[in-house]
């Protein structure tokens, strides 16, 4: 997050996988009781289960109610957007990143209180999701508004990278979407430089209100809001998956 101390030390994703770290922090405000009993009670429920090293996880099989297609919301904050999708879109399952345990439990608590059977949680660092996603399963990926790591010696935190785009681009199933939402310039500009290096992702803009107008249906994000406040313009980017199936 903006602002963020500079001080706090990367913890390693859940992989042991020393390459990648998640760099935000896990913790905020002490968590209610009512909060606290939440987590322990919804959270094992909804939580992912990562397999084995080598194998991959089957994402339609996690949900409890029919689903045609999986989506992937990476860093959901307070869940806002997420939970917004999920009951837009019943029949679509959503997996949810996110490490920080203040929005996780906002999630589940957006999730009891709509009845939401279609949203599941990974509450660790996307990367080690994203490494047990099968290749082609996936039909939408969102990333909103990324912790910007605005300094340039905190850039190499960014979570775009051209080795977290070719992920994405590998999870994504052909004619997938990829959508990303900032509303710091220079993580767009940062973002469009790794997707055009990546072959199997393409810039769907053909005019300037593709990026400067938010995606269809779009109910905005916590973070988009204080950005709109501070009289930022955010810029909203989709790239489809090209490669042949
Ligand atoms: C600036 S906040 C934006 C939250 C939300 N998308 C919004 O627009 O309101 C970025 C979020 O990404 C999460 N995040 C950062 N690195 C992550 C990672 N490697 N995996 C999953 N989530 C991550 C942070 O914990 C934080 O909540």
């Amino acid at each position: 997050m903006k602002g963020r101390d500079d001080s706090i030390p990367p913890e390693t994703g859940g992989t042991g996988d020393a390459e990648r770290a998640f760099y935000g922090r896990r913790k905020g405000k002490r968590l209610r009781p009512g909060q606290e009993q939440r987590l322990e009670g919804a959270l094992p429920r909804l939580r992912v289960a990562l397999p084995e090293r080598g194998e991959f996880l089957d994402p339609p099989s996690l949900f409890p109610v029919p689903i045609d297609e999986v989506w992937l919301e990476i860093g959901f904050g307070g869940g806002e957007h997420l939970a917004a999708q999920a009951e837009a879109n019943p029949r679509t399952g959503i997996i949810g990143c996110e490490p920080f345990v203040n929005g996780v439990v906002k999630l589940l608590r957006a999730v009891d209180e709509r009845s939401l059977r279609n949203v599941r949680v990974w509450d660790e660092d996307a990367t080690a999701l994203l490494a047990a996603l099968p290749d082609a399963s996936l039909a939408r990926v969102y990333l909103l508004y990324p912790d910007p790591w605005p300094k340039r010696r905190q850039r190499k935190r960014r979570f775009v990278s051209d080795a977290s785009l070719a992920e994405i681009a590998r999870v994504l199933r052909p004619g997938g979407h990829f959508r990303f939402a900032s509303d710091i310039d220079d993580y767009v500009g940062w973002t469009l430089v790794r997707a055009a290096r990546c072959p199997q992702l393409r810039w769907t803009a053909e005019t300037a209100d593709d990026w400067r107008r938010p995606f269809p249906g779009w109910p905005g994000t916590r973070y988009e809001a204080k950005a709109l406040a501070a009289g930022r313009r955010p810029s909203y980017l989709t790239f489809e998956q090209v490669s042949e199936g």
